[in-house]
């Protein structure tokens, strides 16, 4: 399984900037085999930095999706437009969009089918809040998003879509969950997708952790047996720091 290691950059970097950071990274990023590499600009800078990242090996992603194919959705955009641009990947139920645009397990799970029907490969976000976590729901509210989430996607595109545990308590907070309560949650989920499809195809799914992920923590958790990536947000903004955390080696 190639580990998956993706920026998402957020609402930061102009067309001009995400261009340049772009270029760097294709004349600088060393990108082991056993990796993939993905990057996430804002809509603005999609089909610039496709551009720059042609012929490259690292991927393009958006950061949200619609869930209809095309309307009248002022302010949208579709997963057909969005392969248009260029993206292979999107990211879809960040608990930023859960919590400040009041998506819903139900939306997320129609945006999901929508992007693996234009063949768009979902990076299906999951995580709880720090209320959840101090009255021991975790794994109640894990299962509740992952189970709405997946629950009218044809086995056949399960494949395609990567996890990303993102504990909402660790988001731009600088605190990190211990690679000890990542791997209890990854574990967590990959039995869940092992009861619901099977051991074969829950071993070959990615579970990505993100949260407060940097150049000095990612050895660490990538070291644990069912971290499969990352999601990265502040330190995917420095070209340094990404590539460190791309060219983590376990311990
Ligand atoms: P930080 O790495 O800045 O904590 O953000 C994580 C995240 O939300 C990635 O999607």
């Amino acid at each position: 399984m190639q580990s998956l290691l993706a920026g998402n950059w957020k609402m930061f970097k102009t067309v001009r900037e995400a261009e340049l950071f772009a270029r760097g990274l294709v004349a600088e990023l060393d990108i082991p085999p056993d990796r993939e590499v993905v990057v996430a600009p804002a809509f603005p800078a999609l089909c610039t930095v496709a551009a720059v990242l042609r012929g490259s090996a690292i991927k393009l992603a958006a950061q949200n999706v619609h869930d209809q194919a095309q309307g009248a959705f002022t302010g949208e955009v579709s997963a057909g437009m969005l392969i248009d641009a260029g993206c292979e990947y999107v990211i879809v139920g960040h608990s930023e969009r859960r919590a400040l645009f009041g998506e819903t397990d139900a939306l997320i799970s129609r945006k999901l089918s929508a992007a693996l029907a234009r063949g768009l490969k979902p990076i299906f976000c999951v995580g709880e809040t720090l209320a959840a976590r101090e009255r021991g729901a975790t794994l109640t509210v894990i299962t509740g998003q992952i189970k709405e989430g997946l629950k009218n996607i044809d086995l056949g595109d399960i494949g395609n879509i990567a996890i990303a545990y993102e504990p909402v308590w660790a988001i731009g907070t600088g605190k990190t969950a211990t690679p000890e309560q990542a791997q209890e949650v990854h574990a967590f989920i990959r039995n869940a997708l092992q009861d619901a499809y099977g051991k074969e195809l829950a071993g070959e799914l990615r579970i990505l952790y993100g949260g407060s992920v940097n150049s000095g923590n990612i050895a660490n958790l990538m070291s644990e047996k069912d971290i499969n990536g990352a999601l990265v947000g502040g330190a995917s903004l420095d070209a340094g720091s990404f590539s460190e955390i791309v060219k983590y080696k376990e311990v």
